[in-house]
């Protein structure tokens, strides 16, 4: 792994304070590059169990609106791991005991939370729904995911995890494969792809899932070369980063919309004898089936890796956002 040294300065600490992390592309490369730093910082103190409490006496809220596994159980480890604690509301206590079953607006909502918190972390189902939590959020609010939109600290960990296990991402040639129409995990990996020096971008998806153009216009100013298809075995055959994503089924306006979809792209190890040298797989997870089981013995699936990887950057960008990096 590229050696990150220490902790950032604390002039690029400092930037992030009081800030919300809604988007890829409102951060820039150095910011990304501090993220980074800061969670291999942390990441080193998980391996040799030092206890933190970089945020002790702080409060994270975590609200999901939507389900989650991975995402609202590493915010929520990771400030433990920081010392802090955690009030929160997940889908099933929404619909039961929370205000928002009484039809109480997430606006209205989030004015309230901001009382209760330091920093608040938020998925939604509605795509767009970073805008209107930002403009409520008083303290420092990130996005667990909107709806179809972006999923920032998913596409970090994203990053992070290439800087692991490939040592950077500049020069590289990535397949960006699966659900891109609705995939908000593979949105922010483009955006975040956008900011780096990488070679050329495969965007490999059924013809009915397409990146939507709104993304591929983020890529306009770069150098990156972008090639799209619709054809698995080539894309997975040419890049040394391939990122693997499950179709939406909860996205799709109807069921045949998603049956007519939900099988074209699956890889199988004749996918990985086609690899070029040690690729590595990544997948935001949960898997379906679009990636075997057998395919998780080749020693470059590092998609359990990658989820790990959550721990240190969202504690990296828990502490960033709330100036406690000690
Ligand atoms: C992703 C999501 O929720 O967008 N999952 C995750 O956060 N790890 C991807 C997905 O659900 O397919």
């Amino acid at each position: 792994m590229v050696e990150f040294i220490g902790k950032p300065s604390q002039e690029r600490m400092e930037v992030f304070r009081g800030r919300n992390i809604i988007d890829i592309s409102s951060l820039t490369r150095d910011e990304i590059e501090t993220i980074m730093q800061t969670a291999a910082y942390y990441d080193k103190a998980l391996t040799e169990k030092v206890r933190l409490y970089d945020m002790d006496g702080k409060i994270m809220a975590s609200l999901f609106f939507e389900p989650s596994t991975r995402t609202r159980l590493s915010f929520e480890s990771a400030m433990e791991r920081l010392g802090g604690k955690v009030i929160s509301l997940t889908e099933s206590t929404t619909a039961q005991i929370s205000s928002t079953s009484k039809g109480e607006t997430l606006y209205d909502s989030i004015r309230v939370v901001n009382y209760y918190c330091d920093v608040i972390a938020c998925r939604s189902p509605i795509e767009g729904a970073r805008l209107e939590i930002s403009r409520a959020a008083t303290v420092p609010y990130i996005n667990a995911g909107d709806g179809s939109g972006e999923h920032p600290t998913q596409a970090l960990l994203d990053v992070y995890t290439i800087y692991k296990e490939k040592d950077g991402l500049d020069g590289l040639t990535y397949a960006i494969c699966g659900d891109l129409k609705y995939g908000r995990a593979a949105h922010s990996f483009l955006e975040a792809l956008a900011k780096f020096s990488v070679k050329k971008i495969i965007l490999a998806s059924p013809q009915e899932l397409r990146m939507p153009a709104e993304y591929l216009a983020k890529l306009k100013d770069s150098n990156i070369e972008i090639e799209e298809c619709y054809d698995l075995d080539y894309a997975v055959a040419n890049a040394e980063v391939i990122y693997m994503t499950r179709v939406q089924r909860e996205r799709f306006a109807s069921m045949d919309d998603y049956l007519r979809n939900k099988d074209l792209f699956i890889m199988t190890p004749n996918h990985v004898d086609s690899f070029i040298g040690d690729a590595i797989i990544l997948h935001p997870l949960p898997r379906l089936n679009e990636i075997t089981l057998e395919v998780d013995d080749y020693p470059g699936a590092a998609y359990f890796r990658q989820a790990g990887n959550g721990l240190p950057v969202r504690m990296a960008v828990l502490a960033l956002v709330t100036g406690s990096v000690k």
